[in-house]
């Protein structure tokens, strides 16, 4: 089956996370690019669930079978480039699985701003063209009694040497669901 791994980053974690995923999928890689990048607006965007779309051709993906989306989360949802992703590149992808390198971990996951509360609003979105959704907390990076906090969430940086120990584990988990 043919995997593209597409990827929105605003600080840098998720780039390397989609990274790691493609190189493990064999999958293409290709970064989302927002028309309009001014971070303010993607914000906006984000919050209000409509907005201006991503760079490149429409329907650039049509071939491919099989999608991963790997975007922050942002204010309990996904990051609006990844959600204006699909709905032009990505709009006829039979299967998308979303992965998130996000703030909250796994004990907030339903709160507010948890990831959960994020993967709702995209099983909504994606319909029976939702596979699985996945996160990588990123304070999964840092060792476990500095985890605590919105600081240790917000500052957490993921990058090639991080992937040992639980964020192994969990990239592994994350490769085995999405390839069940
Ligand atoms: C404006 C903003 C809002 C955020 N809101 C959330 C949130 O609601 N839930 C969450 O889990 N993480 C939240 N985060 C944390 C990011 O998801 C996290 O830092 C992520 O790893 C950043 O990915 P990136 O480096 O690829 O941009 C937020 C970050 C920013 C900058």
């Amino acid at each position: 089956m043919k995997t593209r791994v597409a990827y929105y980053s605003h600080s840098g974690n998720n780039r390397t996370l989609a990274t790691k995923l493609a190189a493990k999928l064999g999958a293409e890689l290709e970064e989302i690019r927002p028309a309009c990048g001014a971070f303010f607006f993607q914000l906006l965007f984000t919050a209000f669930g409509h907005g201006p779309g991503v760079y490149g051709k429409d329907g650039a993906g049509d071939g491919t079978e099989s999608l991963v989306l790997v975007a922050p989360v942002w204010m309990g949802s996904v990051a609006w480039p990844a959600r204006a992703y699909l709905r032009s590149r990505a709009r006829r992808a039979r299967l998308v699985h979303v992965v998130c390198c996000c703030g909250s971990n796994d004990a907030g996951k339903d709160e507010q701003f948890g990831y959960e509360t994020a993967f709702s609003k995209f099983r909504t979105i994606l319909g029976t063209r939702a596979g699985t959704l996945s996160a990588m907390p990123s304070v999964l990076v840092l060792p476990a009694d500095k985890r605590s906090g919105e600081d240790a969430a917000m500052s957490a940086r993921l990058s090639e040497s991080s992937f040992t120990g639980e964020v192994a584990d969990r990239l592994a988990d994350i490769v085995a669901r999405i390839q069940a």
